[in-house]
């Protein structure tokens, strides 16, 4: 089997994952309940980064369930969620008929989508866990350049890719014990283990997580021709990754102890040129 038999399979199986948590997420993310309440659901910083979206065509991709993709609708922005995982898309609709918000939910995977849609957006926007599952970050980044308007921005909020390297070998003490740097096979987290929204949900299938470091993505941008406006690091992360992490809020975790010392979020904008 070639390695890109091998990337697919990987892909195939991860999509089998994200079925089984859009069926977990859509009753035990606390988002979905926080949109029912009329609540934001959007942070500061990307509130702030994005700007105004009221009137602005919004491609969200990897959108999952759609919550987030909602949340821009709400703010007036004309949203198109793209995801590859059918459970997903059909949560993200009935939600959407749930709150009778004007969305539009595209079931495809990233990579195919220059050949499902024909459109351009003024936004681009992908969000929180999306990374680690793209076998191929060119060609990626050469899909978010293709629907980009000329003038449109590109935004990518992330986990920092300092993190897939850490891990607490000893309470408290993150210690650098995985791979920084990219390598063409995917990291394979065996079934069983428990779902981040729902802890007491074990996972049926593995899951294939591909590692990029931040060369990686800001090179695959710039590659794609956009023009980087901003890379920002903060210290603050939307789950808690490493058991030490606390949270004042429920939504943003911390590492209190190395607080000033470890990025945890990162994120970027690029423009397309005019
Ligand atoms: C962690 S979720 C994104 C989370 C989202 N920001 C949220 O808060 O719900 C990752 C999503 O990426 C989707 N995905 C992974 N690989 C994909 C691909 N190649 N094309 C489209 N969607 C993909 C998965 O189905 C999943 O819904």
């Amino acid at each position: 089997m070639t390695d890109r038999d091998q990337h697919r399979q990987a892909e195939e199986a991860n999509r089998l994952l994200w079925d089984e948590k859009a069926r977990v997420h859509i009753r035990a993310y606390k988002e979905v309940q926080l949109l029912r309440d009329g609540a934001e659901i959007l942070d500061e910083i990307e509130l702030r980064e994005v700007g105004d979206v009221a009137g602005k065509r919004l491609l969200h991709l990897q959108c999952h369930i759609g919550t987030d993709t909602l949340a821009w609708a709400r703010h007036g922005a004309i949203v198109t969620g793209v995801d590859f995982s059918p459970e997903s898309i059909r949560c993200a609709e009935a939600l959407r008929d749930e709150l009778g918000l004007e969305a539009r939910f595209v079931h495809c995977n990233v990579y195919d989508l220059p050949g499902a849609l024909q459109e351009e957006f003024d936004i681009v926007y992908t969000s929180r866990g999306v990374l680690c599952w793209l076998r191929d970050l060119g060609a990626w980044a050469q899909v978010v350049a293709r629907f980009l308007t000329p003038g449109g921005v590109f935004y990518l909020m992330e986990s920092h890719p300092i993190l897939n390297a850490l891990e607490e070998q000893r309470p408290g003490e993150p210690a650098f014990v995985h791979p920084y740097f990219h390598r063409p096979e995917p990291v394979r987290w065996e079934a069983g283990g428990p779902d981040y929204a729902d802890p007491s949900h074990r996972l049926g299938h593995p899951s294939h997580e591909w590692i990029w470091s931040l060369s990686d993505v800001v090179n695959a941008v710039l590659g794609a021709g956009l023009t980087l406006e901003f890379l920002n690091e903060y210290d603050r992360l939307f789950f808690p990754l490493l058991p030490s992490m606390t949270t004042a809020d429920g939504r943003w975790y911390c590492l209190p102890k190395y607080a000033d010392r470890i990025p945890l979020l990162l994120t970027l904008g690029a423009r397309k040129g005019r």
